[in-house]
């Protein structure tokens, strides 16, 4: 149940335009800096040591702690129709949560229900979150069915509505998976209007064979959902939804990559020059599927997500790896949770326990933890795969995911030194589980700072019900298009000189 809450005046919320963020190292993706941030009206207006700030500004003193741009993460699902049941963080407490733990924006997925087109979905999705969301916020929009009505209504979001992503579900057979030649269809819709396809990756018809068989040999409980989808599942279709949106030059994004082998196959694809770009969680980076075998079947329910966590566990830390040296780039926390009575909706058949963790409030912190804290990733690449990643891809940057003057004024204060333990009767979600229980984390976000609004004060959460807003992402993003268009460029036929023939006569005539 969504908490009531009072709306703050208008007035009483800009009452305070003028901040100065002091004594600071400024941390973007390209390098650390000691700077100095004065934010007015929302953006960032200067950096620098020693500025000039008119009388009444307010001052926080950042000393031995870093300036972050805001967290983005780009996967949530919050009050998501799914399985029978709906997620019980919604835009206000989803969005609360996202704050606490320093992110600034969220992108959410507008999924239709059965016979809802996609434009309907999308402004059920807009009155929903619009009038409750504490931070900004977008969204991709899910397509789970190909015909002609959804291909126009894909070109108006585009054009009209500010939505630049689609996914598509190769799992979910039967409810929202697409085949393949929709898929190369879909795909084909995407580039022709300057958008970004999304793929959640797994073979859908294998997975609908071994739920089957598990379930046919006595095999009900959680541990059936990895056993029946795994990590060749996932590679399968990464692999094959990379060839398929190379051959027609789509931009590819995968989300929620969970597995090495699935890294790997996406990895790969990216150094043969496919246009793909890879999401990873922060279930998958702060917990493992050893967690399915646990005894106590509402914990093990608890993880149950898709792609679900791996039984190796050493997954995780080869997939903070990947992270590192580029082989994926983005962290999303694919937020989207239940409560123990809606995962007991499984109790006797796996296949029925609705999918989803959560992370949106964990996400930064568990990167920090396992990436900066364990000396695996330095701060630098931690703003990339926690902020600007996302801010390129789905093109919000350099509005988003930088601190750089004309930015918005989004901005974490991290204090690397800080620590807290991390538990479902502190979080701020509505959730009564946390994936992440009893895990120690260094790095907390002291200040968070929306549109040069202090929405986390000293730690002390400021939310305002209904103070984001809506983020149009437009088409054609250039982090992403310019790489399809160079891939484009790459010559395709075989370049003749007359004095590459003679030379080519010459060694032949040489072999012979
Ligand atoms: O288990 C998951 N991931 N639930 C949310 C829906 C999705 O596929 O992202
Ligand atoms: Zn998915
Ligand atoms: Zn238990
Ligand atoms: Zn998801």
């Amino acid at each position: 149940m969504t908490t009531p809450v009072k709306k703050v005046p208008i007035h009483l919320q800009s009452s305070q335009n003028r901040l100065l963020i002091k004594n600071g190292k400024v941390v973007n993706e390209d390098g650390i800096f000691d700077a100095d941030v004065f934010v007015e009206d929302g953006v960032i207006k200067e950096l620098g040591r020693n500025l000039i700030i008119p009388g009444g500004t307010r001052t926080i003193d950042a000393r031995g702690r870093y300036i972050m741009p805001g967290g983005i993460d780009p996967h949530t699902h919050f009050e998501l129709q799914m399985m029978g049941a709906r997620s019980v963080d919604d835009f206000y407490q989803g969005t609360k949560a996202a704050l606490a733990g320093g992110t600034t924006s969220v992108i959410d997925f507008v999924i239709p229900q059965q016979d809802e087109g996609l434009l309907e979905a999308y402004e059920r999705y807009r009155m929903t979150a619009d009038e409750k969301v504490c931070c900004d916020y977008a969204l991709h929009v899910a397509v789970t069915k190909w015909d002609a009505k959804t291909r126009e209504e894909m070109a108006t979001l585009v054009q009209e509505h500010g939505v630049n992503s689609f996914k598509f579900f190769m799992a979910y057979r039967d409810v929202f998976m697409l085949r393949d030649p929709e898929l190369i269809e879909a795909f084909k819709v995407c580039k022709s209007l300057g958008a970004v396809a999304m793929v959640h990756a797994e073979n859908g018809d294998i997975i609908y064979e071994n739920t089957k068989k598990l379930l046919a040999a006595g095999v009900t409980g959680p541990e059936g959902h990895e056993m029946s989808r795994p990590e060749e599942v996932e590679a399968e279709a990464v692999n094959r939804a990379c060839i398929i949106a190379n051959q027609v030059s789509c931009p590819l994004y995968v989300v929620h990559v969970m597995s090495r082998s699935a890294a790997d196959a996406l990895s790969d694809a990216r150094a043969r020059g496919v246009c793909v770009w890879g999401e990873t969680l922060a279930a998958a980076l702060g917990t493992d599927g050893t967690t399915y075998q646990h005894k106590c079947w509402r914990h093990a329910a608890g993880h149950v997500l898709s792609p679900p966590l791996r039984p190796d566990p050493d997954t995780p830390e080869a997939l903070m790896k990947k992270l590192v040296v580029d082989g994926l780039q983005v962290t999303g926390s694919d937020n989207c949770t239940f409560n123990a009575d809606q995962k007991a909706l499984g109790k006797d058949d796996f296949s029925k326990i609705p999918n989803g963790v959560n992370g949106v409030e964990d996400r930064m912190s568990v990167v920090w933890e396992k990436g900066v804290h364990a000396g695996l990733m330095d701060p630098s690449r931690f703003v990339a795969v926690t902020s600007t990643n996302a801010a390129r891809i789905f093109n919000l940057y350099p509005r988003k995911g930088v601190v750089a003057v004309g930015s918005d004024a989004d901005i974490v204060v991290w204090d690397p030194s800080r620590k807290r333990i991390i538990s479902a009767e502190t979080h701020h979600q509505a959730v009564d589980f946390n994936i992440f229980e009893g895990m120690e984390v260094h790095g907390v976000a002291e200040y968070v700072i929306v549109g040069g609004r202090v929405c986390v004060d000293e730690c002390q959460i400021k939310a305002v019900h209904g103070f984001g807003k809506y983020l149009e992402t437009l088409p054609y993003p250039a982090y992403v298009y310019d790489a399809v268009e160079e891939h484009e460029k790459q010559p395709r036929g075989v370049a003749r000189s007359e004095a590459d023939a003679k030379r080519q006569h010459e060694e032949d005539l040489a072999l012979t």
